[in-house]
């Protein structure tokens, strides 16, 4: 992301260090936090400091090379420690996983000094894989939006959930500076409100016009013929296409059909699970029910909000599945597919 005329990557490896833009105090600060440890690391992914599958992904990567190189011992059986404590945070993005199986998978067969440089080349690997395959998609993605054109998303998958560019958001980016006259619809996205925060900011930096909706409004703009497109992020995809995505991108899609508006989904390899055969085979994380039963931010005060009847209980599923046949095409770094890719 460019803040000020400077770029910024959302997860950077730092030696022993990970260091990660913070994102709860976006959109009203800026700042950046350094993880010195392994736990701190995995807190940050399980409190959302850092958040969105890409982004997760390259910050377990580098939690992995930071277990590699602090301590003592056998660095394999530091990076299996680690693993285990990763894998614990947050259930439903892929990209934690095949993130923490690289450094392992290229760490087990090497023995000796070779293995510490295994572990800390393949954690490089995946966060560069990241960017790149990111910056990939926009240019896949770039064509199927023309000039004047409205799209919708949910959630933020642009580069703040990445390392860099984002997935959904990467092909608006390189549209709009190849010069095309975009507006983008931007949901919301209840409870943490990553559409408001994190999307409106990000497409603001990079001057996309835009406006912020509630999450229940986007139904109407398609009825009103207001709605071109939708493109969204994913956090995990299954072999037959199902897609986990942020609560709420089931209806949206419904709705994108119900209105003959494409329904696209752009993410990388990375997100495609290979041992997961459909949606419903898909962990779906559900948070603490503050998160619904309160504002999540903190108003002037430094308070949360509670907005729900106290005493009402409250249910967070994070996730929610949109099923393949709802999907118009899937947008890798590979290209776009009408028909779910193999995934890997
Ligand atoms: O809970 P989050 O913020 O980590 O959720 C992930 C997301 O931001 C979205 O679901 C996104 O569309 C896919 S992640 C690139």
């Amino acid at each position: 992301v460019i803040v000020d005329g400077v770029h910024h990557r959302t997860v950077v490896r730092d030696g022993p260090v990970v260091d990660l833009i913070d994102q709860p105090r976006l959109p009203h600060h800026f700042a950046r936090i350094r993880s010195e440890t392994l736990e701190d690391t995995a807190r940050h992914i399980r409190d959302m400091t850092v958040r969105g599958a890409g982004a997760i992904g390259a910050t377990a990567a580098a939690g992995m090379a930071q277990a590699a190189l602090l301590g003592s011992g056998d660095v394999l059986a530091r990076l299996e420690a680690a693993a285990t404590v990763l894998r614990a945070t947050r259930p439903t993005a892929q990209n934690l996983f095949h993130a923490i199986d690289t450094v392992l998978d290229a760490a087990r067969p090497v023995s000796g000094s070779a293995r510490l440089e295994a572990a800390l080349r393949a954690a490089d690997s995946v966060i560069e894989a990241d960017a790149a395959a990111c910056a990939a998609i926009g240019r896949a993605g770039s064509p199927l939006f023309t000039d004047g054109m409205r799209i919708a998303t949910h959630c933020n998958a642009g580069w703040l959930a990445f390392v860099d560019w984002g997935s959904a958001l990467s092909p608006i980016y390189r549209a709009h500076r190849e010069g095309k006259r975009l507006f983008v619809w931007v949901d919301e996205t209840r409870p943490r409100l990553q559409g408001a925060r994190l999307t409106a900011w990000e497409l603001q930096q990079e001057g996309v016009d835009h406006a912020v909706i509630a999450d229940n409004a986007l139904a109407s703009r398609m009825r009103l013929g207001e709605v071109d497109a939708v493109i969204t992020g994913a956090d995990r995809i299954a072999t037959n296409g199902d897609v986990a995505n942020k609560i709420g991108t089931y209806a949206v899609a419904l709705c994108a059909r119900a209105h003959g508006i494409p329904f696209y989904v752009a993410a990388p390899r990375a997100t495609f699970d290979p041992t997961t055969p459909h949606g419903d085979a898909i962990p779906i994380e559900e948070r603490a029910p503050e998160e619904v039963g309160y504002t999540w931010g903190r108003d002037d005060a430094g308070a949360f909000r509670r907005v729900a009847t106290t005493g009402s209980p409250c249910r967070n599923p994070a996730f929610d599945v949109t099923p393949a046949e709802l999907v118009t095409a899937w947008i890798t770094e590979d290209g776009v597919h009408t028909a779910p890719p193999a995934s890997r």
